[in-house]
């Protein structure tokens, strides 16, 4: 069955958020809806919440649902969980979603949500070379696509430099953390994107997250060897990517 509607849900370390998503053209047919993470973010909690989110909606039980999550996903199964509870890594999404809503739902990386998202609808459409999603949020997240296809789960947020994890140290939770201006967190960024760049070679960058809203205060300040340009879907693309996703396997 081919559908035009399915429901993105993108789980964050700060909110979890849901929306009707139209197929065709990625865009969300209603505006998000968003519920604060749950504190401790333990599987239990968040699941509930996913639940509140479906019943806010009234979503009728053809609709797909895809699910965006920030950690690596490998057969459904969460693999390992930097910014939610340590209680996730093991747990089955796809199984713990079943259970707690009676849906299947499509379970992806939240930045390979936003990648796909990007690739199929934004910034990255039509591209035939190697494009590099970063989505940089309470972590950074990285979406590898070549060929119009994506390298799952690259977890390159987690880069160690200069013996420190990445995404501490650059994630735009950092700058908030330790009260940067764009000019020094820029620093950082500039650092980060080289080290990437001369890891995987891209032929784009594409820069997602909330704070992409934001891009002309610190793209500019970047010097960098491909382009890089703003995510088209900003932080809607977890949502769009997931549900577009969800649509392809329903
Ligand atoms: C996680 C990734 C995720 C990224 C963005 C990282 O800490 O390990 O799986 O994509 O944050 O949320």
């Amino acid at each position: 069955m081919s559908h035009e509607i399915a429901f993105g849900i993108d789980v964050g370390g700060s909110g979890i958020k849901g929306a009707p998503v139209d197929l065709l053209t990625g865009e969300l047919t209603e505006p998000r809806f968003k519920i604060r993470t749950p504190q401790p973010s333990t599987p239990q909690a968040v699941v509930d919440v996913i639940a509140e989110l479906i019943a806010h909606f009234g979503l009728g039980p053809d609709i797909p649902v895809g699910l965006s999550f920030p950690a690596p996903i490998v057969g459904g199964r969460v693999e390992w969980m930097a910014n939610l509870d340590q209680s996730w890594v093991g747990v089955n999404l796809a199984d713990a979603v079943r259970a707690g809503t009676g849906r299947n739902v499509t379970v992806v990386n939240d930045a390979d949500a936003a990648g796909y998202a990007e690739a199929a609808f934004g910034a990255a459409k039509g591209h035939q070379g190697t494009v590099a999603v970063m989505t940089l949020g309470t972590g950074i997240g990285v979406a590898l696509i070549t060929g119009g296809r994506l390298w799952p789960n690259a977890e390159l947020g987690h880069l160690v430099i200069d013996g420190r994890d990445a995404e501490r140290w650059t994630a735009a939770s950092a700058k908030d953390r330790l009260g940067l201006s764009y000019a020094q967190w820029a620093k950082r960024l500039q650092r980060y994107f080289t080290e990437v760049d001369h890891l995987l070679w891209p032929d784009l960058f594409v820069v997602g997250g909330g704070i992409s809203r934001k891009h002309e205060k610190f793209l500019p300040l970047l010097d960098l060897r491909p382009p890089i340009v703003p995510a088209m879907l900003r932080n809607g693309a977890g949502i769009a990517g997931a549900a577009a996703l969800a649509g392809l396997q329903a």
